[in-house]
Order: C-alpha cells, then sequence, then structure tokens
C-alpha cells in the first residue's frame, strides 16, 4: 500500500515532484506551507510521513511526540551534519536535500516502518545555602560524584494526594544510595509541588529539570548539557546529584512528555540510579482536551512512572492515607498497567491506627485486598524528620541512629554493616524490582 505523505517547505517542488513521479510507495496528499499546517494535516489522521524539506530547525522532541501520537513519522531534509545529530537526538530521521525521490521513498518507508514497531515514547526517549553540617554544592571540578557506570536505573517515588513523603522519602534515598557509592542523580518530577531543593536546604531558582527539559526539546541535551544542569549536593557520606523542580507551580507545561523521556534517558547515562520524586495525579488530561498540542499536567508523573524500574508507592499510615493509597494503586493500575508497586507505608505510629500498628494495617489491607502486598513499614519519627527539615539535610546526617533513616536505607540498600558497597540492585529482594 502506497504510504501517504505530506510535505512542507520551500524545497518541496523538487521533492514532491520526484516523489510523484515514483507512482509507488509513497504519494503525496498535501503540500504544506508551514509547520502548523503540516502538524494540522497530521493530526486529521491525513498521512502516516511528513517530509520537512526546509525549516526542520523548528522541529522539537515534543513536536515529534506529538506526530509520533498520531502515528506519523518524520523525513527531515538537511545538509548540516550538525542539524542532522540534533534531529537524530529527537528521534527524527533525516537526509540530504539532493536525495534521490527513490532513495527519498524509502527512508520515508523505513522510518514509518520503525515508528510503527516502536512503542509510544520508548524511541526517546544557583546556590546552596549553607545549613551547618548539612549539604553544600561543591565547585564544578571538585565535584566528587562518582562515575556512572552508563546504564542507570529508574526507581520513581509516588504515592497518593495528602503528603504521604513521596519527596522526603525520595531524598534520603538518594542520600542513601550515594553513601552506598552508587552515582545518584535526584529529579524533581513534581508538577504541584516540587519541593526537593526546600528539603535540602538548596537556594536553588534554576529549575534544573525545566532548564533540561528544554535542551532536550531542542535536541541539544548531550550528557555535558545535563551535568551542568544538575547540581551536585554534598552530604558527609557522599555527593549527588539534583535536577531541582519547578520554581512556580504554573510553569509545569515546561515539563512536556517527550522531553522528560529524553532527560531521563540522558539520566541514566550519567548515573548509576536516577531516582525521581514525582507528583500525585496520574489523571490523563490529555483525554480531557481536544488539542492534542496541549501539554498535560500530569505529563511529568505518568512518564517517570512509565519508564521507571522500580516504582514505590508511599502512603501514610493512617485513616486517611491508607484509603487514598488503596484508591490511587487502583488508579496507577489503570494509568500505567506494567506497574508492580511497591507499597511503601509510611509515618507508621500507634497513635493513629493503634496498638501493633504494622499488624493493623496487614489486616486492614487484607480486607481492602489491593493485590499488591505492603512491601515495608516506615516509622513516624517527627523529631528526626524535622530536625533534618530545619537543616535542610538528610537522615544519615540529622539522624544516622534513627530507625525511620534504616528503614528508608533498607529500601535500596544492602544491609550497611554487612557490605556497605555492595549493589544495590543486586541486593534487593527481587520482588522489589522490575525485570
Ligand atoms: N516517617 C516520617 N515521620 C515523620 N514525618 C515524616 C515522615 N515522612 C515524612 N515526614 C514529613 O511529612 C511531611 C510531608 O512529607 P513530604 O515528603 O513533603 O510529602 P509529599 O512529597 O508526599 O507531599 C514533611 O514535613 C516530612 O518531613
Ligand atoms: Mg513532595
Amino acid at each position: 500500500m502506497s504510504i501517504p505523505v505530506v510535505t512542507v517547505g520551500e524545497a518541496e517542488e523538487d521533492v514532491v515532484g520526484g516523489l510523484e513521479r515514483l507512482h509507488g510507495p509513497v504519494t503525496v496528499v498535501r503540500r504544506c506551507t508551514e509547520l502548523t499546517e503540516l502538524l494540522a494535516a497530521c493530526q486529521s489522521g491525513l498521512a502516516r510521513a511528513a517530509v520537512v524539506a526546509d525549516g526542520c530547525e523548528s522541529l522539537t522532541a515534543s513536536l515529534v511526540d506529538r506526530l509520533g501520537a498520531v502515528g506519523v513519522a518524520i523525513i527531515a531534509l538537511t545538509d548540516n551534519a550538525e542539524e542532522a545529530a540534533r534531529l537524530r537526538g529527537i528521534g527524527v530521521a533525516s537526509t540530504l536535500t539532493g536525495v534521490e525521490p527513490a532513495a527519498l521513498a524509502g527512508r520515508i518507508s523505513e522510518a514509518v516502518a520503525q515508528l510503527t514497531g516502536t512503542p509510544r515514547g520508548a524511541g526517546h526517549g544557583s546556590g546552596v545555602g549553607d545549613t551547618g553540617a548539612a549539604l553544600r554544592q561543591l565547585p564544578g571540578e571538585q565535584v566528587d560524584v562518582p562515575p556512572a557506570s552508563g546504564a542507570g536505573r529508574i526507581i520513581a517515588v509516588w504515592g497518593p494526594a495528602g503528603s504521604p513523603g513521596r519527596t522526603f522519602i525520595a531524598a534520603n534515598i538518594a542520600g542513601e544510595l550515594a553513601a552506598e557509592g552508587k552515582s545518584v542523580l535526584l529529579v524533581d518530577a513534581d508538577s504541584y509541588g516540587a519541593s526537593i531543593a526546600a528539603v535540602l536546604g538548596l537556594l536553588d531558582e534554576s529549575a534544573g529539570l525545566a532548564q533540561a527539559c528544554r535542551l532536550a526539546d531542542q535536541g541539544l541535551l548531550d550528557e555535558d548539557a545535563l551535568l551542568k544542569v544538575a547540581i551536585p549536593v554534598t552530604t558527609k557520606l557522599g555527593t549527588f546529584r539534583v535536577l531541582t523542580g519547578i520554581t512556580r507551580a504554573d510553569r509545569w507545561t515546561e515539563l512536556r512528555a517527550a522531553a522528560l523521556s529524553l532527560v531521563l534517558e540522558r539520566a541514566k547515562a550519567i548515573a548509576d540510579v536516577v531516582v525521581v520524586d514525582t507528583g500525585f495525579c496520574l489523571e490523563a488530561d490529555e483525554e480531557l482536551s481536544f488539542d492534542t498540542m496541549a501539554p498535560r499536567r500530569n505529563a511529568a508523573t505518568l512518564r517517570s512512572l512509565e519508564v521507571a524500574d522500580t516504582v514505590f508507592a508511599v502512603g501514610a499510615a493512617d485513616p486517611v492515607g491508607v484509603p487514598r493509597l488503596v484508591r490511587g494503586l487502583a488508579d496507577l493500575e489503570s494509568a500505567v498497567p506494567h506497574v508492580s508497586p511497591v507499597v511503601v507505608m509510611n509515618k507508621v505510629r500507634a497513635a493513629a491506627v493503634g496498638r501493633s500498628p504494622e499488624r493493623q494495617l496487614r489486616d486492614a489491607w487484607e480486607r481492602y485486598g489491593p493485590s499488591s502486598g505492603i512491601t515495608a513499614f516506615l516509622p513516624a519519627d517527627s523529631s528526626a524528620a524535622d530536625a533534618a527539615l530545619l537543616g535542610g539535610s538528610l537522615l544519615l546526617e540529622s539522624a544516622p541512629e534513627s530507625k525511620l533513616r534504616r528503614a528508608i536505607a533498607d529500601l535500596v540498600c544492602a544491609p550497611v554493616q554487612r557490605s556497605p558497597r555492595s549493589s544495590v540492585f543486586s541486593s534487593t529482594p527481587r520482588r522489589l524490582l522490575k525485570g
């Protein structure tokens, strides 16, 4: 079957004429004069491929993602090697402007086949407050983050509304992994209430994740660029990097799914473990909008969960938090069906659920009947948590001997005394990990 193609660009006369004369593998169904027209044509379901004969500099990862979502592959024409590399980075095949029509038709068929065979999203892909003994940023050259293996894994920390402790756990997990010698990148992807910078006592206004997303969208996010926007934070036991969140909630439009996929993909190259603090809301707001180009507020959370190797689902252990988590897990299952979340009960205390709180919680859990059992219970420890908050520090500094610290470390680390340098992933129970 002939592939319906739309084209854009001044050079289209030659291209279109050449393709049409082939009378075969591709059919030019519309010639557009600008990219917005091309987009509209693609979104109406007219084409399977788009040839951008001119103006490929305007192609961004978000645009490519939206076209991919409606099943349209893109071929750009450019003679500039740098631009071709940038395009490759955002998932666009390119060819030289003087390409023979038959060769161009071949490239179009290839790109369409590749798009059909690739699941959506899979292709993409300051200053610091001096907080006493707490965390501080090191000058660039002195950064002592261990080198990454190049095959990082993603841990997403999610939980329903009501502040069950996602950020607190994500930050402490990052610190514990860094203390274990891992190369760690902590990412604040909460589009409703970014707070990693505040928790770490950073006076950071740079919104590192938004910067990284912008670069990724433009196809300019290589590993060096990512290292520049991910600020290093050091604790007594190790240094890790942070991509801070958006500084105002209304900047959520800067965290688009396609760009975030690219950021997380690159992140895996610079860190052994990428820890993502997510928002709570899983609603697919895309479905509520007729404009498929509209950014989605929950895209950052949903995309992080989609690409994560491990998802911690955190709930507050009280009569409000438990039913919220149960409902949240049902939402999670329908939003991202392939995820097997690791359920973590946080702020466990007898005062909220009665004597023997762990047993009470397990019994309640069995009655509610979610399929994933509770994997970990983290004790409520307000004095340790508050001391950490006050100092802009992590538990490993403010309450190193606390049960809470140990319980969080046990989520991801080998027992410290036995094997301080052993691998988090080889030593963590298999059921905690996907794949
Ligand atoms: N186990 C715990 N014991 C006591 N306080 C906790 C515990 N875990 C988190 N907190 C506190 O609960 C509050 C909310 O945590 P936070 O991580 O900001 O929630 P979320 O990111 O889910 O909105 C913070 O003040 C944090 O210090
Ligand atoms: Mg939070």
